[in-house]
């Protein structure tokens, strides 16, 4: 099954309560939280406060994508918040083993996510250690940008490396530019997580329309 995770930062803050709620009635099964450090990405979201207050009204998976430097600063307070899976850059840990255990002592499930210029090898070591590979389709900051179509190969190299090393039960988390266009495509080459921001939260018809219009779009053929 295909799961979609609607990214909040593209979402109205003014109202996020409400329109987390309308994508979660429409069957949103994840819930994709942006953190940004204004360091490792040029730009600033939200702190593990927007996490608490959001995890009381909602039943959703809190999946937190941390694109900050020294992810392990940050764990305990997004776990603490209510995160349900916690995903950090490779490229932003000379400790990335150890920050996933980390991430697993709090009682998390774990990512790793690799930027679109990183190799797929960077997971040859952690294979073993991951829940969740976050594949980005776009350089991460921020929302509203074109799909990178190599992503493509490498999401269909990632989901044979995973079922070689009969690790196939990890989701494969696709996220920037996915559209009622590009989730097809997502979907054939493996991917089992679709995050979408601006196609849910900036299109032309409401948030839950789009997320039911990505799930009709996204079932695997
Ligand atoms: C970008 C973020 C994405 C972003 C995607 O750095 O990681 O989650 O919200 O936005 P869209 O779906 O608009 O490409
Ligand atoms: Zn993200």
């Amino acid at each position: 099954m295909v799961a979609i995770a609607p990214s909040i930062l593209s979402a109205d803050f003014s109202r996020l309560g409400e329109q987390v709620r309308e994508v979660e009635d429409a069957g949103a099964e994840f819930l994709h939280l942006d953190i940004m450090d204004g360091h490792f990405v040029p730009n600033i979201t939200m702190g593990p406060q927007v996490v608490k207050d959001l995890r009381s009204k909602s039943r959703m998976v809190f999946d937190a994508h941390l694109m900050v430097n020294e992810p392990g600063d940050f764990l305990k307070a997004f776990a603490e918040a209510g995160a349900d899976y916690i995903t950090v850059h490779v490229e932003t840990t000379p400790h990335l083993h150890g920050v996933l255990h980390n991430i697993k002592q709090l009682g998390c499930r774990c990512g790793v996510a690799l930027n679109p210029g990183t190799s797929v090898t960077a997971l040859d070591s952690i294979l073993g250690d991951i829940d969740m590979v976050l594949v980005m389709s776009v350089n991460p900051g921020f929302g509203g940008q074109v799909f990178i179509e190599s992503s493509l190969a490498k999401i269909r190299s990632i989901r044979r490396m995973l079922d070689t090393a009969g690790r196939s039960s990890v989701l494969i988390q696709v996220d920037g530019g996915v559209n009622t266009e590009t989730a097809p495509r997502i979907v054939q080459a493996g991917a089992g997580v679709l995050v979408a921001g601006s196609a849910v939260f900036n299109a032309q018809y409401s948030p839950g329309s789009m997320v039911r219009m990505l799930k009709e779009c996204a079932v695997e053929s």
